[in-house]
Order: C-alpha cells, then structure tokens, then sequence
C-alpha cells in the first residue's frame, strides 16, 4: 500500500473571484487574465452586435435578390489594416504572456533553493539546511525561492493558487520554478495533475513567514543532519565510493570538484555537471560516459529514493578540487 498523506487542508473554500494574491506575480497574472477576459467579451460583444444588425440590414427581401460583389480599394484597405491590427495586437499579447512565463521558469538568482519530491499522495520537501516537511512548505517571503521538483513515481504538478504557481514534477527529471512571496499566511497547495485514485487528497499548505520567523521555524525543525553529510552516507551506503575515489581498483572518474565543471564525454561532446547530469549518471549511467572510461557503470535506478539522490547532488556539489587527494574519501571505511 502507498503511503498517504492526512488531509490538512479542511474543505472550507469560500466563494472567489480570484484566489488571494500572495506575490507580485500573481497580480501581473491577474491583470493578463482580466485584460484577455476583457478583450475577449469585447470581441464577443461586437460580433454578435455584428451578426444581428448585418442580419437586420441586409435580410432577404426576396427571394434571388442578392446584393453587389464587395471590391475595390477601400475594401482591400479595410481588409489588411483589420489584419494588421488583429497581428499587432495577438503579438502584444503573446509577448506580455511570455515575458511573465520567462519570469517563472527562466534562469534566476535566487536565495533558496527548495527540494520537492511528489509521490503517490504527498509533497515531501527538503529545505537547504536538511529540514524535511511533508505537505507543507515553511519559506520566507520577500525572497526569491527556486522549488527544484521531481517525481518518485507518475507525473504530479505542485500547484500554488494564491502565487499563481503551477508546475509538473515529472519523474525522471528535474523542473524549477521560482516566486517571491509578497505576504505571509497560509494558502493551499494542490496537487492539480491526476495522479491515482487519492489525487484529491493530495494537497497541503504553503506557509509564508518572515525571514526571522522562518529561521526560528528552522532551527525548532531542524535536521540534525545536512543534506551533504546525509549524501556522503548514502554515498557509502549505496557503494558508489567502492568506486569513485581516488586509487580505487576499478576505473571510475572521481568526483571532487565536478559541480559546475565542464565533462568531456566518451563521444565527443561535453556536458556541464549540474544536479540534472549528476542524477542522470545515477539512474542511467550510459547516457553520459566520460571520456576516458569505460561503461561499466550498473543503473541504480529505482533503488536510490529521489530524496537520497538530492542529497548525494548535494555531497557531490559539497567536494572542492582536490578534497579527495587529501584524505582518503568515504569508501575508505567501506
Ligand atoms: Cu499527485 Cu495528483
């Protein structure tokens, strides 16, 4: 049996226009929303306006009497300036759209970045210190916030109303999307992808506190591990220092110093080692072979849950050049 998570949320959802709106995005999106609500009951105003005074005007008055053929150069202009002008205006539109897009999803500095692993039906999330929550998500408002989502089992979409937020944790891969939060509170958190049969009770709360606050919620919650020292564990755990370690027997690239560099690969590209790379080697190490080494490298996919797979990025990411040379590494207590 999955495990599955308590309903925190009551049920209580009072009658809204809109959601309330937590974040400087959720008013850009609602002044894009109402603005395309606007133009489209206008367009709808006019052509049924349109259709009923043509309909009134130019009715059949007997029958075979037809009008005459429209042509001619006022009819050419009418026609390509009402083209143009539709152009003109559909392209402003796409561009407001996209730039607020960009501004979700696009490459941003942030301050935090925030690990959410869904599975069948519960949020688990993992902040930067190690802390762990399930279904809630404690951060700090005014600060920009990257959640790094993926999936322990089908597609899931962690979805924020009152931030306007919404994106797919897929498994297999990692998605971000970022927020500044405007205000603090409580507000809901769905999971809006069907996902089996308690989908509907997957679902939580996002709260949102000051930066003092947060930090007192952090240091009363927090993990008595970091997620580097907990990746390192696992690391041994898992064997992948029997390997990975400088004067090890088989022949395998070490480690220290590979967040952020450039790899050459076995087929001539290159590749940057970034979490999606690191994780990736992991679950299906034939993808990327360095160059220089063989593929001998077995998958462990399916046998690392994605929460521990985070915490090894971040071990692997903790490793400056040159660490391993110094002491011998994690594999050797093996
Ligand atoms: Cu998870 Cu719906």
């Amino acid at each position: 049996m999955p495990e599955t998570s308590k309903a925190i949320v009551d049920a209580d959802i009072g009658l809204q226009l809109v959601p309330e709106q937590a974040s400087d995005y959720a008013t850009q999106v609602d002044q894009l929303y109402f603005a395309l609500l606007g133009l489209s009951g206008l367009l709808i105003i006019l052509l049924t306006g349109l259709i009923l005074v043509f309909g009134w005007r130019y009715r059949q008055s007997r029958p075979g009497e037809r009008g005459a053929a429209v042509s001619g150069k006022t009819s050419h202009r009418i026609e390509v300036g009402f083209a143009l002008m539709l152009g003109l205006l559909f392209a402003g539109i796409f561009y407001w759209g996209s730039a607020l897009y960009m501004n979700l999803y696009g490459d941003t500095q942030t301050d935090i970045t925030i690990n959410v692993v869904g599975k069948q039906w519960m949020w688990k999330v993992q902040h930067p210190d190690g802390t762990r929550e399930i279904n809630t998500l404690h951060v700090p408002a005014g600060e920009t916030i990257t959640l790094r989502l993926t999936s322990q089992d089908v597609i899931h979409s962690f979805s924020v109303p009152a931030l306007r937020l919404k994106r797919d944790a897929v498994p297999g891969m990692y998605t971000t999307v970022h927020f500044k939060a405007t205000k603090t509170g409580e507000f809901r958190l769905f999971c809006a992808e069907f996902c089996g049969d308690a989908h509907s009770r997957m679902r939580g709360r996002v709260v949102l506190m000051t930066p003092s606050d947060y930090q007192n919620w952090l240091s009363r919650n927090g993990a008595a591990e970091g997620p580097a020292l907990a990746g390192k564990r696992h690391f041994r755990t898992y064997g992948c220092s029997g390997c990975h370690r400088s004067g090890s027997e088989a022949s395998a690239p070490t480690l220290d110093g590979l967040y952020g560099r450039v790899v050459p690969l076995a087929n001539g590209d290159t590749v940057e080692a970034d979490s999606a790379y690191i994780r990736d080697s992991i679950v299906q190490p034939q993808k990327h072979v360095v160059a220089g080494f063989q593929p001998i490298m077995p998958s462990f996919s399916g046998q690392i849950p994605e929460s521990e797979i985070f915490e090894i990025i971040a071990y692997i990411k903790s490793l400056k050049p040159g660490d391993w040379r110094m002491d011998e590494p994690a594999g050797a207590t093996q």
